[in-house]
């Protein structure tokens, strides 16, 4: 099945020889093609050029781009889109005053959602979870990381990653798992919580790896969760298992986890909300990817991750929806970019690197994704006629993407 399309006013992100990923001054570079033409084959990028030397031959689909960007779907490298219901009623106690952390210590918060979950049946979480990754990649998206967490026991843990492998294989998008046990603290195990890691260690770890349901070992790393000790322990086990380390780390206190992460290759540290010059100096000279989660800070009023100083010390950087219940209840990867550059100062061309190519580098996949490449994975997005990319974060709160092309197949 050959698809061409044609007349295409900007093909964004066209690189040759792709780096890995992009970082400092970098980022500022987004390669374009103007009036330029892509063939899809086979699911793959066959071939791109400008509409002066068109391709030959014949097609079994041809799409006229007149006025429409081009471009390679996100890559949303942190959310949590496996989840059991809704959390509006702690979203209605913080408009009348009580703080994230507050609800988490009434019981709120992580363990309201892992209640939920562990009443809901695989089949439903699956029904659930589904609508939430069709709605994502109508908005766009073509690779997402998917975590556990919401779980806490053996048996909803392996539930939720059982629904995300389930999710890969009924679905054309890519999906990469990560294991989060270590999320919260169950109530269970309230002032034992050695004794739930002991569990997360050697309970769940050797059952996800013995059904290849994790691909990330993950952990919340923060004041009231788990320390950085807790971190080091669980991301150690993890990796004995092949499973890479990606952390929840920085969102309310700077505590050392950044540098734990980097110490323990982590492919990205995420949130970073807060950032010292410690963890700033850890990052530097690493391959570990900060990520920002710009939704989560708008959605709970917490700061931004200084994107801006983060790129201007030349590091990479990411950009995800942190998509869940509790602290991002969106998975539109066109609100993070807008709210990227709004919020946290990145140019256009930064954010869309960073929600791009730098997004499939966090979830390992920026060989195959990330950029318009001969012989990568044929996702891209169609946007509606609109005058520039410049458009796409300038139009905050719009939609702007009109058809989205998974594995070359026009959904
Ligand atoms: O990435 N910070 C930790 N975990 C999630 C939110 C969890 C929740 O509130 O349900 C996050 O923001
Ligand atoms: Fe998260």
């Amino acid at each position: 099945m050959k698809v061409l399309l044609i007349n295409i006013q900007e093909l964004l992100q066209v690189r040759d020889q792709p780096p890995q990923k992009l970082r400092g001054a970098e980022m500022q570079h987004l390669p374009i093609l103007r009036n330029a033409w892509l063939l899809l084959n086979k699911g793959l990028i066959e071939d791109y050029g400008t509409m002066e030397q068109p391709p030959k031959g014949t097609f079994s689909r041809i799409i006229d781009c007149t006025g429409r960007i081009v471009m390679p779907t996100w890559c949303d490298s942190h959310t949590h889109l496996v989840y059991a219901g809704n959390r509006e009623q702690e979203f209605i106690d913080r408009i009348k005053g009580l703080s994230y952390q507050e609800i988490a210590k009434r019981g709120g918060g992580i363990l309201n959602s892992a209640q939920k979950l562990q009443q809901t049946t695989e089949k439903s979480l699956f029904e659930q979870s589904f609508k939430r990754l069709e709605e994502v990649v109508d908005m766009g998206t073509g690779a997402i990381e998917i975590k556990s967490g919401y779980g806490l026991t053996v048996e909803s843990e392996l539930k939720m990653l059982r629904v995300a492998r389930k999710l890969a294989k009924k679905y054309p998008v890519a999906i990469k798992t990560t294991f989060l046990g270590a999320h919260a603290v169950p109530s269970e195990f309230r002032e034992k919580k050695e004794r739930y890691l002991d569990v997360v260690c050697h309970e769940m770890l050797p059952r996800i790896a013995e059904e290849n349901l994790a691909d990330y070992i993950d952990i919340f790393c923060e004041d009231g969760y788990f320390s950085v000790e807790d971190t080091e322990r669980v991301l150690s086990e993890g990796k004995k298992y092949g499973l890479v380390p990606k952390i929840h780390v920085n969102q309310f206190k700077s505590i050392g986890g950044v540098a734990a992460g980097v110490k323990h290759k982590a492919l990205s540290v995420d949130h970073l909300e807060v950032l010292t010059q410690a963890d700033l100096d850890a990052l530097i000279g690493s391959e570990t990817m900060p990520v920002a989660l710009p939704a989560c800070s708008f959605f709970l009023g917490i700061p931004y991750t200084p994107g801006r100083q983060l790129i201007d010390s030349g590091l990479p950087l990411a950009l995800a929806t942190d998509y869940n219940p509790g602290s991002s209840p969106t998975g539109n990867m066109n609100f993070v970019v807008a709210a990227a550059c709004i919020k946290m100062k990145l140019t256009p061309e930064e954010a869309i690197n960073a929600a791009t190519l730098n997004g499939a580098y966090a979830m390992g996949l920026s060989d195959t994704l990330g950029t318009i490449t001969r012989g990568k994975i044929a996702n891209v997005m169609i946007t509606k006629e609109i005058p520039s990319y410049g458009y796409l974060p300038y139009s905050f709160g719009n939609m702007n993407i009109d058809q989205v092309i998974l594995k070359g197949r026009v959904l």
